[in-house]
């Protein structure tokens, strides 16, 4: 009789999950597996690459990778993207104690693997990161631009974390699992921070310790993070001062909000100048329609740069846009004049509500029904 009170597993766990994001890294996945493979001999370990759904052909070379070792596994995200909010979800999904983060470009330094869980084992850290900045590491060759922003970043981030980390801004470190799970409902998973939003959301100080390496040349493929990298990192940053109580993205969105009053005049002040105050009916409406437009694009721009509109989708979104913000409009001026007239509010409080609801239900109704719609489809 087989002992029924210790079931032992058909084949032995993973110790270790390396999770690999990727985003158009057709040319290197093979390769990491095969680094990935030879530096982990003796180890148990799984990879689990995270894929935006990659036009190149990506997700196709992980599955065929699969197929010949098991201990490669897919997850495959549609209609998202966002390298933060990659790295949650597989350490997410695996068992393993031990969760590795490492770029799919061959720019991380796999041979310091094995060093890193011995050293998060034998030193009962909880987070192990490899390092740019300490003795013995670099970034290679990077240009001067590159490397005053990432320093820059780099001072901001150690303000946030109030933690002696010299490269808060690595995307390569390994981390126990439990200490993940226990703040990952805390994390902000935008942008691509993710080692930063986890010091930054741990219950306690971690202990850590950062091990040197040299950041490589990219061979193949492009940086992704280069754009709108400055974007993503300010709103990490207004997240966490202003708590996870509101959305980022409503900040963003209401920014944005605020910049479309300048459009507005803009477009109303030349009109009522050219024709006179007798046009002020067709500059106003005029004013609504432009103003709409250029949020609109902004947001689908900043605001949702992880799930852009494009293409026949892009007229569809606009029209929901325009649509619902008419209905915001219209919900803010009686919102605003009831309670001027009906509450004998104060101009400026019954104006401030009267915003203030249009720009809530603008910001709820066009996250479900412009910008998520296509993705529930
Ligand atoms: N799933 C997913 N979704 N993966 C992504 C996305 C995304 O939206 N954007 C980028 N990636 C993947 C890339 O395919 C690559 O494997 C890894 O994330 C890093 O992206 P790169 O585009 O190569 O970034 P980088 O080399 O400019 O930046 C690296 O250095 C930074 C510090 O200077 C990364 O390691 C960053 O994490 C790090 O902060
Ligand atoms: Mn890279």
């Amino acid at each position: 009789m087989p002992d029924q009170t210790q079931p032992r597993p058909p084949c032995a766990p993973p110790q270790l999950a390396v999770i690999v994001p990727t985003y158009k890294e057709a040319d290197s996945v093979a390769e990491l597996a095969r680094r990935v493979d030879r530096v982990l001999a003796g180890i148990d370990w799984e990879l689990i690459f995270v894929d935006d759904d990659s036009p190149d052909g990506t997700p196709e070379r992980v599955r065929e990778l699969s197929r010949l070792d098991p201990r490669i596994r897919l997850i495959q995200r549609i209609g998202r993207r966002g390298l933060s909010s990659a790295c949650i979800e597989g350490m997410l999904a695996t068992s393993a104690p031990f969760l590795a983060v490492m770029d799919g470009d061959l720019q991380h330094d796999e041979t310091l693997l094995p060093r890193m869980l011995r050293t998060i084992e034998d030193e009962e850290l909880d987070i192990v990161v490899g390092s740019r900045y300490v003795e013995g590491g670099g970034v290679g060759e990077w240009n001067a631009k590159r490397h005053s922003m990432s320093r820059l970043a780099t001072r901001i981030g150690q303000r946030l974390i109030h933690a002696e980390l010299q490269d808060p801004m690595s995307g390569f470190f390994m981390v126990r699992a439990d200490v993940l799970r226990s703040c990952v409902r805390k994390l902000s998973g935008v942008g691509f921070k993710i080692l930063l939003d986890i010091f930054s959301s741990a219950e306690r100080p971690l202990r850590f310790r950062e091990l040197p390496f040299t950041f490589r040349q990219r061979e193949t493929g492009t940086s992704k993070l280069e754009e709108a990298v400055l974007w993503e990192y300010l709103l990490m940053l207004a997240q966490k001062l202003i708590g996870p109580a509101i959305p980022v993205r409503f900040i963003a969105f209401s920014i944005i909000g605020g910049l479309g009053v300048f459009v507005h005049m803009a477009v109303l002040w030349p009109i009522l100048g050219l024709f006179g105050s007798g046009a002020f009916l067709l500059g106003q409406s005029a004013a609504t329609l432009v103003a709409m437009t250029s949020n609109f694009f902004l947001n689908n721009l900043l605001t949702y740069r992880d799930m852009r509109l494009r293409g026949r989708e892009l007229l569809r979104g606009w029209f929901s846009f325009v649509l619902t913000c008419s209905i915001g409009a219209l919900a803010n001026v009686g919102i605003a004049d009831y309670l001027f007239h009906e509450g004998h509010s104060g101009w400026f409080f019954s104006a401030l509500a009267g915003i203030l609801v249009g720009a809530v239900w603008n910001y709820a109704v066009t996250a479900v029904y412009t910008w998520k719609r296509h993705q529930a489809a």
